[in-house]
């Protein structure tokens, strides 16, 4: 055959296929979500999240060490409080759970690097992400709280927050909170295009954070929806995102590779709950090799377009990485 073209001349060996690759990934890029309760010597995995655990904070430090070892040196970390009430007050405690972790992590290995997830819904006995007025979350009155809640994080230890509470105003209410605390340095990476998901149940379990009415639709985005994204994409950068984050990653590439493209931050998915689920339980039924397909997935958001990526899967991601079954 006269073939001026034959793509399969650059896959015929590993070394070859490796060498033109056109996604290359790497463990700076992962950051792996831990979700810290009250008590002591608490190990409880989560019934939907097989392979995942509440971790009392005395506990954290061996997670740590054997994450540091891996080459993951980022973790965003979640709190669940031992008391709720109608406005979070333990997100913003100065001894909360989440604060505590921080300071106990930030103290025994301080190149561990810490994001503070900056919400209300793992807080509120409500379960909803803000101050209610009524069934209505309140944007307005919700945002000083948010301020609080990011900056009661920083000053016990986080190197970076992350508000994933959709509500409008918020990068600018917490830029401003921690400028004027002082924390002009730290980075703000906005959970910008957040749809509202059913790939959040298993989270929701985990932190025992559905909303006891309603859904979250009047303030995470609507996922039939690509042009909104840019909208709250530009307004965060404009407001002060220093990065942007695309929640879920697995279904909404097209998102993530749209937001790359109009924005100038660095942009990183969010590999949820839901996604962890599917590929743990087919994995663990026998249906699929799992590492393979947490391989597959994780490497598409980045072709999409990703330069961070969320993933609860973060530890087998390093250890497929050292194995060469991704890279
Ligand atoms: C808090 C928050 C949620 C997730 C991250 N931050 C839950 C939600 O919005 O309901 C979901 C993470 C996951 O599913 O892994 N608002």
């Amino acid at each position: 055959m006269d073939l001026i073209h034959r793509p399969r001349r650059l896959r015929r060996s590993e070394t070859l296929r490796k060498m033109v690759r056109e996604t290359r990934v790497s463990k700076s890029s992962l950051i792996y979500p831990m979700f810290v309760v009250e008590g002591q010597n608490v190990q409880e995995e989560i019934p939907s999240m097989a392979g995942q655990y509440r971790w009392s904070i005395d506990r954290l430090p061996e997670q740590a060490e054997a994450l540091l070892k891996l080459g993951v040196d980022k973790v965003m970390l979640f709190g669940i409080p031992g008391h709720k009430d109608a406005c979070g007050s333990e997100a913003y405690a100065e001894h909360g759970v989440v604060q505590e972790a921080m300071r106990a992590l930030k103290a025994r290995f301080p190149e561990l690097y810490l994001i503070g997830d900056v919400c209300m819904c793992e807080y509120t006995s409500h379960g909803h992400c803000g101050i209610l007025d009524g069934d209505y979350v309140d944007n307005d009155r919700t945002l000083e709280y948010l301020a609080k809640i990011a900056v009661s994080q920083v000053q016990a230890g986080a190197d970076m927050v992350a508000p994933s509470d959709m509500m409008d105003g918020r990068v600018a209410a917490i830029r401003d909170a921690l400028d004027d605390a002082g924390y002009v340095n730290t980075p703000i990476l906005s959970y910008a295009v957040k749809y509202a998901s059913s790939f959040y149940g298993p989270f929701r379990d985990a932190a025992d954070s559905a909303p006891a009415f309603g859904d979250r639709k009047q303030y995470q985005m609507d996922y039939h929806n690509s042009r909104e994204a840019v909208k709250e994409a530009l307004t965060d950068v404009d407001e002060g995102a220093d990065l942007l984050m695309v929640k879920p990653a697995m279904a909404y590439g097209d998102i993530i590779a749209r937001v790359k493209e109009v924005t100038d931050v660095p942009v990183a998915a969010y590999s949820v709950s839901g996604e962890y689920c599917m590929v743990k339980t087919c994995g663990r039924l026998g249906y699929v090799d799992e590492t393979a397909m947490l391989c597959e997935i994780a490497a598409s958001a980045f072709r999409a377009g990703a330069d961070i990526y969320l993933s609860y899967f973060a530890p087998e991601l390093a250890r497929a990485m050292d194995e060469g079954r991704i890279g």
